[in-house]
């Protein structure tokens, strides 16, 4: 039976075949997949948690296993706002912070309460595929920013918010992953932050700030400060520890001025009622026996290290004309053929060949044609890396013959 007269409108806006298709290829074990955008599993601290599990099961089971409240049960909202001080300067008191499913459930909540149809929302180009879903789904006006090794272009964003203010409109907000984005691996420099929340007061805008990767960045000299210690007034924070320790517990977070998580805290209800309790339990006793700090540095050396693999990998073997960002942190390279080749195109020679990409196009609000695409350096093993970029490059020069 044919179900289409069934469904929503909002439910055409849902589809999405190419991804979809190129995820369950990264089940099949003969091919190298750059297509995911999973954590490498050896940076899971299993035998830590193992123990904090039963645990929290034996000393906190009544309230564990128990309905919790919306915003998130307040001992782990206490410790959560300990770490994020300790560990991104972040000042914030326990009514600014709404736990969430995943940061996923945050970006999906705050499109629902920020976004009319028709309204102004800027995002970075190319940027966060699954955060453009649910936008769209609001079906906004996208104005897209280009990003370069600096990040998000601010001088292209100040013209953009001028054309529309003198057109009589005006951006509800800017989307924005400062750190180690994804897909480009790019990360924003501290000049254009500031300007950053300088526009976003002369335009009276607010920032939305995803923050997935804040925590696993690799080189030193960058800064990292998040926006929101900038311009706190400004800045919804959005948070998450899929990156740093599972994506499995599906615990994410937002740190909103207190009016926005009130609201935040009233649409999620309507959603889940809450969090679970006994992930927020366990990342609470996982974070006050120091488990995420004392594994971080462990993860950010083995990611570091594919990272290298990878550039080197690159470097080694694509043609002269082939581009690509080289990440101070993140999960992501971003490759750019300078060639006319849509990289949708290429995929299903490559994927004959064994590996997987994103196409670029992706992660464009208006699903341009592009000749760039996103590799995941995380998942694969060492040398999966080195043969897939092997492969990828023999695909490369071929089309670029
Ligand atoms: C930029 C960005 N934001 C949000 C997410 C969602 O992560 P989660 O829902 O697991 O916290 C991801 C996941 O890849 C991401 O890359």
């Amino acid at each position: 039976m044919d179900y289409s007269r069934f469904l929503s409108s909002e439910s055409d806006l849902m589809r999405d075949p190419e991804i979809r298709e190129l995820l369950k290829l990264t089940e099949r074990g003969d091919i190298v997949s750059f297509a995911g955008g999973l954590p490498d599993p050896q940076a899971f601290p299993s035998e830590e948690l193992a123990e904090v599990v039963s645990f929290v099961l034996r000393e906190f089971g009544a309230s564990a296993l128990q309905y919790g409240p919306t915003r998130g049960a307040t001992p782990y909202v206490k410790e959560l706002t300990e770490f994020l001080y300790r560990v991104r300067g972040l000042k914030t008191s326990i009514e600014e912070v709404v736990v969430t499913v995943g940061s996923q459930q945050a970006l999906d909540v705050l499109a629902r309460i920020l976004v009319n149809p028709g309204d102004y929302v800027v995002v970075e180009e190319p940027t966060y595929l699954a955060a453009l879903n649910v936008l769209k789904l609001r079906r906004p006006r996208f104005v897209g920013v280009p990003v370069d090794e600096e990040g998000l272009l601010v001088d292209v964003l100040e013209d953009k918010l001028r054309g529309i203010r003198d057109g009589g409109g005006r951006v509800k907000f800017l989307y924005t992953i400062p750190v180690a984005q994804n897909p480009a691996g790019v990360t924003l420099s501290s000049r254009r932050k500031k300007r950053l929340v300088e526009l976003a007061e002369e335009y009276d805008f607010l920032i939305i700030e995803d923050d997935v990767y804040g925590l696993l960045v690799f080189e030193e000299s960058v800064d990292a400060t998040p926006v929101r210690v900038l311009a706190p007034e400004r800045t919804v924070y959005v948070g998450s520890f899929s990156k740093i320790l599972s994506p499995g517990m599906r615990l994410g977070h937002v740190v909103a001025p207190q009016p926005l998580a009130d609201v935040l805290e009233r649409a999620k209800q309507s959603t889940d009622l809450h969090t679970p309790t006994l992930t927020q339990y366990v990342a609470m006793e996982a974070l006050r026996r120091g488990v995420v700090e004392r594994n971080l540095p462990r993860v950010k050396t083995l990611y570091k290290l594919k990272r290298d693999i990878m550039l080197d990998a690159l470097q080694e073997n694509m043609p002269g004309r082939v581009w690509w960002t080289k990440p101070a942190g993140g999960m992501f390279i971003w490759l750019k053929l300078n060639a006319r080749v849509d990289t949708s195109h290429l995929l299903p020679k490559a994927v004959e060949r064994g590996v997987a990409y994103v196409p670029g196009k992706a992660f464009y609000h208006d699903a341009r044609e592009t000749d760039t695409m996103r590799l995941n350096y995380t998942k694969p093993t060492a040398e999966q890396i080195r043969k897939g970029v092997e492969t990828l490059a023999k695909v490369v020069k071929e089309v670029l013959k």
